[in-house]
């Protein structure tokens, strides 16, 4: 039977699965961007109990802050065609698809902002730190402003 045509076939079929597999569904892209966000908000959260100085160790800052700041790299490829308010439930405004140059740029902030925030952590600067979380802070909320439908 090898190389016979039901082989051939079997073959086809598989490509033809790998080929579907690999195509995220809207539904999933939308849950990985709120996923992921609410992974930086989690991160952003903890960070801002030790900048509250209800937490006394700065031991995981640059673990929060590398954390945020690899994640931002992608922020702008989260939102592909397909994945708006008209094709799927989410907080993203249809303004997005309109305006992709201003999205992308809010993305690059954060990415440039929250690398900021790695440095300063290493450098054990808390004056420097403490108000740079709150510049990244902003970043976050001046997108949000823009393109997250308010709850
Ligand atoms: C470039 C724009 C942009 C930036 C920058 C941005 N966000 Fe978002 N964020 C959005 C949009 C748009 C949504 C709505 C996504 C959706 O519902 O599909 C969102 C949703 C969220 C949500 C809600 C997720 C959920 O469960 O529905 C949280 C939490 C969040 N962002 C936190 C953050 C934090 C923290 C930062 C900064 C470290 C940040 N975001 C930076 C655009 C941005």
């Amino acid at each position: 039977m090898r190389g016979g045509p039901f082989h051939v076939m079997k073959k086809l079929l598989i490509a033809f699965g790998l080929l579907f597999l690999a195509a995220d569904s809207p539904q999933a892209i939308v849950k990985y961007r709120q996923t992921s966000m609410k992974a930086m908000g989690a991160h952003m959260s903890a960070i801002s109990l030790v900048v509250k100085h209800q937490i006394a160790s700065r031991a995981d800052l640059a673990v929060h802050a590398e954390a945020i700041a690899g994640l931002s790299r992608s922020v702008g490829e989260w939102f592909p065609a397909g994945t708006g308010p008209d094709k799927v439930k989410s907080g993203a405004k249809a303004e997005i698809w309109r305006q992709m140059p201003e999205l992308k740029r809010d993305a690059a902030r954060l990415e440039r902002e929250s690398a900021k925030l790695v440095e300063l952590a290493k450098k054990k600067d808390t004056k420097a730190f403490d108000a740079q979380y709150i510049v990244v802070a902003n970043t976050c909320d001046d997108c949000h402003d823009v393109f997250r439908v308010r709850d």
